[in-house]
C-alpha cells in the first residue's frame, strides 16, 4: 500500500464493531490503534477503586483533584496484535471491560476535565498520523481533520446481544437484559452530553453493520482506506 500515511477516526454507539475493525484496519496498514474508550474506562476503574465512587455515589469533584495523578498508558502486546492500556503503570486490559466499569463510565466520561486530559493525550498520539482511533468525539473533536472518517452503526438489540456474548464467553454472569439497558443508557448518555456528544460528522461515512459479516464489512472499510490513500 501507499507510504501515505493517514489519520483514520472511527465513531460510533457502544459495541457497533468499532474495535473490531479498527485493529483489522491497524494490522493491515501497520498503523497504530487507539482504544479511546479504554482511556475513559481506565479513569473510571480508578475513580471506583479509589473510594470516588461507591454506594454514596459519585465524588467527581475528589476525582477531577486527582487527575494530575492518573496516568493512563498503551503497551502493544505481540501474542495479541493491539496495545493494552494501563493505568499508572499497571496492566488493566481485563478490569475495564466490566460491567459494573461499561455501568459508570459513560458518567466519568462526561465530565470536560477528564476529556481536556485524555483528548490532549490522543492529539499526541496521532502527531506522526499512521493511526487509527476509534470512540465517540474522534472525527467530530480530537481529530476533525482525518482524512478518513467512520460512523458505525447497528440496532440496539443486535449490539446488545453481542456485548452480552463477549462478557459470557469471559464468564461474567449477566443477563442480556442488563446488558441491553446498559447499552439504551449509554447511547443516551453519550449522545445527549453537554461536552463532546456523540454525532456523526458531516463528512464521516456510515457503515451499518447490522446484516454484515465481518469479512464483508472489512472488505467495504478497506476499499474506503485504499480510495483515501490514493486521494
Ligand atoms: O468504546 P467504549 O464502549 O469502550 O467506550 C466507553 C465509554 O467511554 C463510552 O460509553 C463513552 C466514552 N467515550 C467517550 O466519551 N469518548 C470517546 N472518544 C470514547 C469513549
Amino acid at each position: 500500500m501507499s507510504q501515505k500515511k493517514i489519520i483514520i477516526a472511527i465513531d460510533g454507539f457502544s459495541s457497533t464493531g468499532k474495535s473490531t475493525v479498527a485493529k483489522q484496519l491497524a494490522k493491515q496498514l501497520g498503523y497504530i490503534y487507539v482504544d479511546s474508550g479504554a482511556m475513559y474506562r481506565a479513569i473510571t476503574y480508578f475513580a471506583m477503586t479509589n473510594g470516588f465512587i461507591d454506594e454514596n455515589g459519585f465524588d467527581v469533584d475528589g476525582l477531577i483533584s486527582k487527575l494530575e495523578d492518573i496516568h493512563v498508558s498503551f503497551k502493544f502486546n505481540k501474542d495479541l496484535g493491539f496495545a493494552e492500556v494501563y493505568l499508572n503503570g499497571i496492566n488493566v486490559e481485563k478490569e475495564i471491560r466490566t460491567l459494573e466499569v461499561s455501568n459508570f463510565v459513560s458518567k466519568v466520561s462526561a465530565i470536560p476535565e477528564v476529556r481536556k486530559q485524555l483528548v490532549k493525550q490522543q492529539h499526541q498520539l496521532g502527531l506522526q498520523k499512521g493511526i487509527v482511533m476509534d470512540g465517540r468525539d474522534i472525527g467530530t473533536v480530537v481529530f476533525p481533520d482525518a482524512e478518513l472518517k467512520l460512523f458505525m452503526t447497528a440496532s440496539a438489540e443486535t449490539r446488545a446481544l453481542r456485548r452480552y456474548d463477549e462478557l459470557k464467553a469471559k464468564g461474567d454472569d449477566v443477563s442480556f437484559e442488563d446488558v441491553l439497558n446498559n447499552v439504551q443508557e449509554r447511547d443516551h448518555l453519550d449522545s445527549t452530553r453537554k461536552d463532546s456528544p456523540l454525532y456523526k460528522a458531516e463528512d464521516a461515512i456510515e457503515i451499518d453493520n447490522s446484516n454484515l459479516s465481518l469479512d464483508e464489512q472489512f472488505d467495504k472499510i478497506l476499499k474506503l482506506v485504499t480510495m483515501t490513500l490514493e486521494d
